[in-house]
């Protein structure tokens, strides 16, 4: 099979060209390298089943011709990380929709089956103000309650729930076959502690003994979902006729505070660091807001495809500590 991957230089998109390769599939992969790197690739650029092309995947007149070669479609290209849209916020607003615009137009014409990437802060603080009881997950279906235009923090989300809507829109008007999910919190090696992502940022300074310093006051819960598990979801998902047209949360249920994973992270590198906390402001500037809670019902997974979880914390931990211990 044929597989385009936009965003296959990050995190999630180089995990899975290798997979996809290695499963025998054919694979190309459009990426501009703004927060991706050219080094996620250095295991599969000479394979002879890839091709990497530099370039923006708003720019129709490279998108199209790769959409066309494609048997299926992952459009992975985004803007991610709190900090890298906290600092780029228009080209985080044009890159989401001009991108989706782009690809899916194609994905149309070339009748062809592709999966979105939207994120779980599309339920922005629904967690938050819409449970009383600090107990419940997210469902998909649920009520979203995202903040102010005046905070920029909420464009990503509200572009990825754009996205979502025109992907639903197409299926629904022209049966473009697409399936969209919601990564929650995806971790693994390769993710880089460059733009906020709170794993590779505390392993990072535990495995050198800097203090890991936490944004807030540690109490707010998060969910972890290791990319190898996330892999097999969307893989999943991509061939079941089934899932077209639907939403379908990817993440892990089960939640932890962001100070106890700080103390798991100590233990489990057996490192001296302490832990530091500091206000929001001081880390993305004025105005920022955060949710106390953002974990995923997969029950909709479950049912779908039978998926069960490969990995708990200590384990995807443990795998994250070997990569940076490599890494460093
Ligand atoms: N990792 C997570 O926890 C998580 C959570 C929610 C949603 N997601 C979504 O999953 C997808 C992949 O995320 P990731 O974690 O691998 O992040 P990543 O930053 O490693 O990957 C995104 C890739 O897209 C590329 N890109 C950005 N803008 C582009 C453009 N205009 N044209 C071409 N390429 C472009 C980047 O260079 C990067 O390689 C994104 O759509 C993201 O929104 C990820």
């Amino acid at each position: 099979m044929n597989v385009f991957i936009t965003g296959g230089a990050g995190f999630i998109g180089s995990n899975l060209a290798e997979n996809l390769l290695a499963a025998g599939h054919h694979v190309q992969v459009l990426d501009n390298l703004s927060t991706g790197r050219k080094e996620n690739l250095d295991t599969i650029l000479s394979h002879p089943g890839f091709q990497f092309h530099l370039g923006t995947v708003t720019d129709a007149t490279l998108v199209e011709p790769l959409v066309a070669w494609a048997d299926h479609v992952y459009h992975l290209a985004a803007p991610v990380g709190v900090k890298y849209i906290m600092d780029n916020p228009v080209l985080t607003i044009l890159d989401n929709v001009r991108g989706m615009d782009v690809v899916i137009a194609a994905v149309h014409k070339h009748n062809k089956r592709m999966l979105v990437a939207s994120t779980s802060e599309v339920y922005g603080r629904s967690l938050d103000l819409l449970d009383p009881t600090g107990q419940r997950k997210l469902k998909e279906d649920d009520y979203r309650v995202e903040g102010t235009t005046t905070n920029h923090r909420w464009a990503y989300a509200n572009t990825k729930s754009m996205d979502e809507f025109l992907a639903l829109a197409y299926w629904k008007q022209y049966g473009t076959r697409s399936v969209i999910v919601r990564f929650f919190n995806t971790v693994g090696p390769r993710q880089l502690s460059l733009y906020g992502m709170v794993i590779p940022n505390f392993v990072k300074a535990a495995l050198s003994g800097e203090d890991l310093v936490i944004f807030g006051d540690g109490t707010q819960k998060r969910s972890f979902l290791h990319v190898n598990d996330a892999l097999r979801a969307i893989t999943g998902l991509m061939g079941s006729d089934a899932a077209l047209g639907q939403v379908f949360n990817v993440g892990n249920p089960f939640e932890i505070t962001i100070r106890e994973l700080a103390e798991r992270v100590i233990a489990l590198t057996g490192s001296t660091s302490g832990i530091r906390c500091i206000s929001y402001e001081e880390a993305y500037g004025k105005g920022f807001e955060d949710m106390n809670r953002r974990t995923a019902d997969i029950s909709k997974l479950r049912n779908a495809l039978g998926f069960e979880l490969g990995y708990d914390l200590d384990a995807l931990l443990t795998d994250i500590i070997a990569y940076h211990r490599q890494a460093v």
